[in-house]
């Protein structure tokens, strides 16, 4: 796969002017943040240099960009796991081109381990990579992710400091066989957690299926949320071209490793900072490419987090104006058949953005410095099963819906392409649930009324409410109707839906239940109308009966009192604002 093994190394390093902390990249002379802590001779340089020396000569601290290496590998992480290996062939790469390479840990979240929910915490792992870089003498980052959360957290915090930073994430796993055929990891899991509940599957199969699905280091295969995730830094310019597909055990990732760590230290020569890459024309393109993949709807809300921290007027509708017409391109799991190690050889995201090239802006600037349509020159799909091209795709309009009307004044998105064609118009009774464990403890109640017809509206599952937006808006259907084989049903939620998760499922609906968004006030039997093609989700039931019903609606209590908890209660923003906090929005510096 076409990396130019010297087309990212920036050439060789400028000499130190031993003594100082000035460089000049191309002539251009740039002091050092760094300097601050090691150029002088009072008492404060001594100690940060000598608490620094051990073993390390003493020119390293002169003038040589100090690189972070920002690292979630973490052993409760399992998708980061191999992080560790991957940063050290990143120091490779700073060590010859003159860097002083200092890896340093993270807070990390592991998607399917952590209580109870990841994002949750997203916010809190934004802040501590923001204030670990602000904190220390580092003139640049390399961002090391992998799992769902990770990787937005990881860009928002640096993206707030906007030192020079560039990502690299830990790619997907290999593609495990079951009798023969692929498993999707959690997508199939998904299907066949169905199955044994429908009486499909036997219990020692699925348990079976375990080892299969996770067959190597890495991040889920599908185009669920982490490779979404990785597509969307490589499309906004984040990352060199292909980190978002080589796959986690393939030695072409240590070796993007090797050229990731020579290109942080040019970027820190050029003054190369987040603000830069992350650009409105940046946003736009990952949008496309987002729908072009058929990637997952929790990039909706991690990229309107991101775009917050830079100052980047993102705005929800942006998604359905930008991305909903597009065709699908990308044939993967949940939407379509094959697995990230198939889309790396079919030519990954430079093969898709270069069948979107008269869609992109090519001149959006990339890590490398130039323009991001570089990623793209001379790429194309070598598997027109898995990358198509755009006049003959896999489908139309696959891009993210956006829906508005009196169930959700703020918005609410769903996606078409992991839909059922026949419910995105639909009209029929609701069947609510307060919460998830109502919806848990009701839902296979043989005497539940509820038919394929049925609207499941679950509440209590946004930001604020749960809190935390857990991925829960794929709701199991009931049971009856699973042995009835009924495969899809119109699900309506506050809550957000695993990337690797399939369905009618209109998720994010905004303003949440808990402050008082209208879902709060549906109840069961009240008709539900959704019309995707145009773009509505309405409860049909007339003003008069909505101001009722909220006159008579109570606010609860928070259900947590401390901590980051309340913390998060307070100032979490709603999902069309990204779920971020209120006080971390807008570009802030290194200070
Ligand atoms: Fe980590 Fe799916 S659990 S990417």
């Amino acid at each position: 796969m076409g990396v130019d093994r010297d087309q990212y190394s920036g050439g060789a390093t400028s000499p130190s002017r031993g003594g100082n902390a000035v460089i000049e990249p191309d002539g251009v002379p740039l002091t050092l943040r760094s300097a601050r802590w090691y150029e002088g001779t009072s008492r404060d340089n001594f100690i940060h240099r000598s608490w620094m020396k051990r073993g390390v000569p003493d020119d390293v601290f002169s003038g040589r960009p100090m690189i972070g290496i920002c690292n979630s590998a973490s052993e409760l992480t399992p998708c980061n796991q191999h992080l560790d290996t991957i940063a050290e062939h990143v120091k490779r790469g700073i060590w010859e081109s003159g860097g002083v390479p200092l890896e340093f840990p993270v807070m990390s979240l592991g998607e399917t381990l952590v209580q109870p929910t990841t994002m949750l915490l997203r916010n809190l792992m934004a802040m501590d990579v923001e204030e670990s870089l602000r904190a220390n003498p580092l003139d640049g980052v390399v961002l090391l992710s992998g799992c769902d959360k990770t990787t937005p957290a990881m860009v928002m915090g640096a993206a707030s400091v906007d030192i020079p930073a560039i990502m690299l994430t830990g790619g997907p796993m290999l593609t495990g066989r079951r009798n023969g055929v692929p498993l999707g990891s959690a997508t199939d899991m998904w299907r066949m957690s169905e199955d044994v509940r429908a009486g499909r599957m036997e219990v020692e199969e699925f348990i079976g299926a375990e080892s299969i699905m996770t067959r190597s280091a890495g991040h889920c295969n599908p185009m669920g949320t982490a490779s979404t995730m990785a597509a969307m830094v490589e499309a906004l310019g984040l990352t060199l071209p292909d980190s978002a597909s080589i796959p986690a055990p393939d030695t072409r990732r240590l070796r993007l490793a090797h050229l990731t760590g020579r290109r942080i230290v040019q970027m820190v020569r050029e003054d190369l900072r987040p603000s830069a890459v992350l650009t409105r024309a940046a946003f736009e393109n990952a949008i496309r490419v987002l729908a072009a993949i058929g990637g997952s709807s929790n990039a909706v809300i991690h990229l309107l987090a991101m775009a917050g921290r830079v100052g980047v007027d993102l705005e929800l509708d942006d998604f359905d104006r930008l991305g909903s017409h597009l065709p699908l391109l990308a044939n993967l799991m949940p939407a379509g058949q094959y697995l990230m190690e198939d889309f790396f050889e079919a030519g990954g995201v430079p093969a898709v953005m270069a069948e979107l090239d008269r869609l992109l802006d090519g001149d959006a600037r990339a890590v490398t410095g130039k323009p991001i349509r570089d990623h793209w020159a001379g790429r194309r799909s070598w598997n027109r099963d898995v990358i198509s091209t755009v006049d003959e795709p896999f489908a139309n309009d696959a891009g993210l819906a956006v829906l508005r009307g009196n169930l959700c004044p703020s918005g609410a998105v769903v996606k078409p392409s992991a839909a059922s064609p026949n419910l995105l118009v639909h009209r029929g009774p609701a069947v609510v649930f307060d919460d998830i464990e109502s919806f848990k403890a009701q839902i296979d109640d043989p005497d539940l009324e509820v038919t394929a017809e049925s609207v499941l509206v679950l509440r209590g599952c946004g930001p604020r409410g749960y809190p935390g937006m857990p991925e829960v808006g794929n709701m199991p259907l009931p049971v009856k109707l699973l042995e009835a084989g009924v495969t899809d049903m119109v699900r309506i939620s506050d809550a957000r839906m695993s990337g690797t998760a399939f369905g009618t499922t209109v998720l994010h609906t905004a303003p949440e239940s808990s402050v008082g968004g209208p879902l709060a006030l549906v109840r069961t039997g009240d008709i539900i109308e959704l019309d995707v093609p145009r773009r509505t989700l309405n409860v049909l039931l007339d003003d008069d009966e909505l101001a009722r019903r909220r006159a008579d609606w109570q606010e609860s209590p928070p259900a947590f009192d401390r901590g980051w908890y309340r913390l998060y209660i307070d100032h979490v923003l709603q999902a069309d604002r990204g779920c971020d906090m209120d006080f971390l929005s807008g570009p802030a510096g290194p200070w």
